[in-house]
């Protein structure tokens, strides 16, 4: 999935005045820039994060935020909330006010929370189709046995949703430890899937989403994702 765009043509009459027919004439005059370039086409696709300049003056400026939180025990995935501090709480960023959660942990889970601007961006990383796996630390009531893996593997049906759940890949750790890697996440899901063999999930911490890991960031802690690990993550997106 892409974000959404506008032609330019459409975008530059939409939000000067200039009539659709005139804008033609404007490129040709080199008083449009897109991201600091002449503009070539008419066609050109501008996105929310194209910076537009007609005649010097800036149409648009949007500026695309990622930020990555080591999320601690006792914090809720929220923007706001009246009892428990929030994600959002946590996070010292300019354009905190515009930033949304890429996947909710629950208020006893930890482990790493993706936030951001782009909303194009976290749909493409949430949906299952995308297959942008999201890995977990789990630690059992009982133990673990060795049928898991297998059902695990073949999906479990959730009546609720009526769906079957994306095949899951287990790694058992220790009796009580496993490591779990998802595709997509529904509500409560580890707990879901645990629970089809009553076994509760007593810790769960959320290790890595895709090649994003916490490596480094203390808990509580949050930074802005790198160039590096956007590229990186483009190409687990759009592979
Ligand atoms: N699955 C759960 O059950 N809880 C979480 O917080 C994340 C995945």
């Amino acid at each position: 999935m892409k974000s959404t765009t506008h032609r330019l043509d459409r975008f530059i009459s939409q939000n000067s005045g200039v009539k659709l027919s005139d804008v033609r004439l404007l490129l040709a005059q080199k008083r449009i820039l897109v991201d600091g370039q002449i503009a070539q086409s008419i066609q050109q696709k501008i996105t929310q994060f194209t910076q537009v300049m007609l005649d010097g003056q800036c149409l648009q400026n949007n500026q695309a935020a990622y930020v990555l939180l080591h999320k601690p025990q006792g914090v809720v995935s929220a923007t706001q909330d009246s009892q428990h501090t929030t994600v959002l709480d946590l996070i010292e960023h300019p354009q905190k006010s515009e930033l949304h959660i890429v996947g909710r942990l629950d208020l006893n889970t930890t482990g790493l929370v993706l936030l951001t601007n782009d909303g194009a961006w976290s749909r493409q990383v949430s949906l299952p189709q995308t297959r942008l796996v999201k890995t977990y630390d789990v630690q059992l009531a009982q133990p673990v046995g060795a049928q898991y893996a297998a059902v695990f593997a073949q999906g479990i049906y959730f009546a609720y949703e009526n769906i079957t759940t994306q095949p899951a890949q287990l790694e058992i750790l220790s009796a009580h430890r496993v490591r779990l890697s998802l595709v997509e996440g529904k509500y409560h899901q580890v707990k879901r899937m645990f629970g089809y063999f009553q076994n509760q999930v007593l810790q769960l911490h959320r290790v890595s989403v895709g090649p994003l890991t916490l490596a480094g960031l203390a808990v509580g802690q949050s930074r802005a994702l790198t160039a590096q690990e956007l590229a990186t993550m483009d190409r687990y997106l759009n592979s």
